[in-house]
């Protein structure tokens, strides 16, 4: 427990939140939380599922259904060849994460993450016992093949990936996607697919690494409904993979949660269905997407690129003499806007994070706040 840390943006959150008690009017562009409420007939579904008493524990792996409309999903939409016994529910994906960790990785063994990443990945290999190697990225945000291959040695037990990415958007290509399965197939490592932001895409196409011939018994596919269906607070993912890991995972899921909430499952069944509106909620975060990039870029302190995918900026400080835990904390002093420093997803000492799953509003409102204060520093 010594050797775990903090969570990096929970230290911005603490500031925020005292500031907050005091009055102060903090826009928030740190958290990667949808502002949208979830859509009304997930919301029905579980309300449904309560009146009608279904409200105990369920099968410890989820409902039949569920796991049977998850392996749909994966086998027409992602090509994963999965049943329902390939399929575990979880109370969010982040805990699919943390048992599909705690399963593979015993003390000793090394992971291999491509930077930057989300700051959670590092804390649950430490918490298994493991060792992270970090690789960064060599060229923009793809990332570095050759870094990678080489980072794999005979200790190496899994990879962890997550595209699109967290906290850059970026979207692996068919040839990166291409060339890691060959890695983890050379190598026989498991590969963490976490694909939580796959539907949030606004360019070409987000292949799931599973459906890379070659890797089908080594891939351990996440995801969950926070993003996509703007449910973060129902607490609802899921983990896909082979039988004797989702098996593992199972278990330790039984001597923990014991399952994911009941009514929270049927309205995960619900949310999958056609019917939900997920589209005009993609289509908002592009506008917001175009809006940020530009205004970004024609302030003159921050560089970036639009990202493909998901809803995070991680614009370059082109500023001198400043760095991103600074320039975080301007930013929340002087404008009132809370970033996360790029410190925290691999030591990104020049990059800042900022969530765009926010309203027009206040991001236009953000924007000229942050104008104000980098005019004042001079
Ligand atoms: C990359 C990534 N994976 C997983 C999660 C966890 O999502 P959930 O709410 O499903 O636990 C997040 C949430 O911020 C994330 O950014």
């Amino acid at each position: 427990m010594l050797n775990l840390k903090e969570s990096g943006t929970l230290k911005i959150l603490d500031k925020v939140k005292s500031m907050q008690s005091k009055g102060v009017d903090v826009i928030q562009l740190d958290v990667g939380e949808p502002d949208f409420d979830t859509p009304r007939n997930i919301v029905e579904a579980a309300h449904r599922a309560m009146l009608e008493g279904f409200t105990h524990y369920t099968p410890s792996a989820g409902i039949p259904e569920l796991r049977d409309a998850v392996a749909e999903k994966l086998r027409s939409e992602n090509g994963l060849d999965v049943r329902r016994e390939n399929v575990l529910i979880t109370p969010g994906s982040k805990q699919a994460l943390f048992y599909a960790v705690m399963a593979l990785v015993d003390e000793g063994e090394e992971v291999v993450v491509p930077t930057p990443a989300w700051p959670s990945y590092i804390e649950m290999v430490t918490v298994a016992g493991g060792t992270v190697r970090e690789v960064p990225p060599k060229d923009g945000f793809s990332p570095d093949i050759e870094g990678i291959r080489s980072a794999v040695n005979e200790r190496t037990k899994l990879m962890i990936l997550n595209s699109p990415n967290n906290p850059t958007g970026y979207v692996y290509s068919q040839e990166e996607l291409r060339a890691l399965a060959e890695i983890a197939s050379d190598s026989r490592v498991y590969v963490l697919s976490d694909e939580i932001y796959e539907r949030i895409l606004y360019e070409g196409e987000s292949r799931s690494f599973g459906s890379i011939p070659g890797v089908e018994d080594l891939v351990i596919t996440v995801n969950g409904f926070s993003k996509t269906y703007a449910m973060t607070g129902w607490r609802i993912g899921y983990a896909a993979g082979p039988r004797d890991v989702i098996a593992a995972m199972n278990k330790l899921q039984q001597h923990s949660a014991s399952c994911p909430a009941s009514f929270v499952q049927k309205a995960a069944l619900a949310a999958l269905s056609p019917e939900t509106p997920v589209r005009p909620m993609i289509e908002e975060f592009r506008r917001r997407r175009d809006f940020l990039c530009g205004a970004l870029n024609r302030i003159g302190a921050f560089r970036v690129e639009k990202p493909r995918g998901a809803f995070y900026l991680f614009p370059e400080i082109t500023l001198a003499g400043i760095d991103s835990v600074q320039m975080c904390n301007l930013l929340l002093e002087e404008a009132h806007v809370s970033t996360t420093p790029g410190e925290a997803f691999g030591g990104f000492s020049r990059n800042i994070r900022i969530s765009y799953a926010n309203s027009m509003e206040k991001l236009e409102e953000a924007v000229s706040r942050i104008e104000g204060a980098l005019r004042k520093k001079g």
